[in-house]
């Protein structure tokens, strides 16, 4: 699992490149799976949303524009300069006034039991030192009947994965590293997909933590998953 001060300090490195390095490293795609999973939380009209590793804050300004029926939404992160970046890039815009960024650990989450309708964490997942504890911490926030949606990246379909992995090894490295100054923040994005688990077995832990109607999607060839449970009523 990984080490919570590394985590924090590569992500303190990588801050003000780190929107440009995930959209030059998936071509964009990245946007695509933040709208998808937009789409997914707004089917279950929650009020009071959470958005978990919210990092420089891409899924709450997404949320915040395609949740129609979203009030208030909570970004929450341990890494202030990830953090600061999310504040310059807040819009001025109404449907974002409802955004507010916090500083916390996803392992000790600093809410009451009961307070959300729908969690998101994306990306964030497989950089969690313990997590069945964040799961379970997830579990204990969300309120009966609520959601919660995982994006985060998965082991691709089988004809992918070795042009895929070379990708991860090889190429984002250097690009990533050109962008941030940091490589080997993205040689540990590179391992930390490879050893991550499957969508099947994500789903175990999803159950093992206490979520039910526990279900996976895989997009784009399944380079990344969205999965999700529920907290049962
Ligand atoms: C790859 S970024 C994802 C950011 C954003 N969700 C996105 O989709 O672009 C992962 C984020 O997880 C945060 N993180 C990792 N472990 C955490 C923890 N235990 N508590 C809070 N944030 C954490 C990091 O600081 C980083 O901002």
């Amino acid at each position: 699992m990984p080490d919570p001060k590394a985590v924090n300090e590569f992500f303190s490195d990588i801050a003000p490149g780190y929107d440009r390095a995930n959209r030059v490293m998936s071509s964009g795609v990245d946007v695509l799976w933040r709208n998808y999973l937009a789409r997914r939380v707004n089917a279950t009209q929650p009020k009071q949303l959470l958005d978990l590793a919210t990092g420089s804050g891409d899924v709450a300004f997404t949320l915040a524009k395609k949740v129609r029926s979203a009030e208030s939404i909570v970004g929450l992160d341990f890494c202030q300069p990830m953090l600061d970046m999310a504040e310059i890039k807040k819009p001025k815009k109404k449907s974002a006034s409802i955004i507010q960024f916090r500083q916390g650990d996803c392992l000790d989450l600093p809410f009451e039991d009961d307070s959300f309708d729908s969690i998101t964490i994306s990306f964030g997942l497989r950089n969690l030192a313990d997590r069945h504890k964040g799961l379970t911490e997830m579990l204990r926030v969300l309120r009966s009947g609520g959601s919660l949606f995982v994006l985060e990246f998965t082991q691709p379909d089988k004809w992918l994965r070795g042009l895929y992995y070379f990708y991860l090894k090889h190429v984002i490295p250097t690009i990533s590293g050109a962008i941030t100054g940091n490589e080997n923040a993205y040689e540990y994005l590179g391992s930390s997909i490879e050893q991550f688990p499957t969508k099947a077995e994500v789903a175990k832990e999803l159950e093992n933590a206490g979520f039910t109607s526990v279900s996976h999607k895989g997009l784009t060839f399944s380079i990344a998953a969205v999965h999700s449970g529920v907290k049962a009523g």
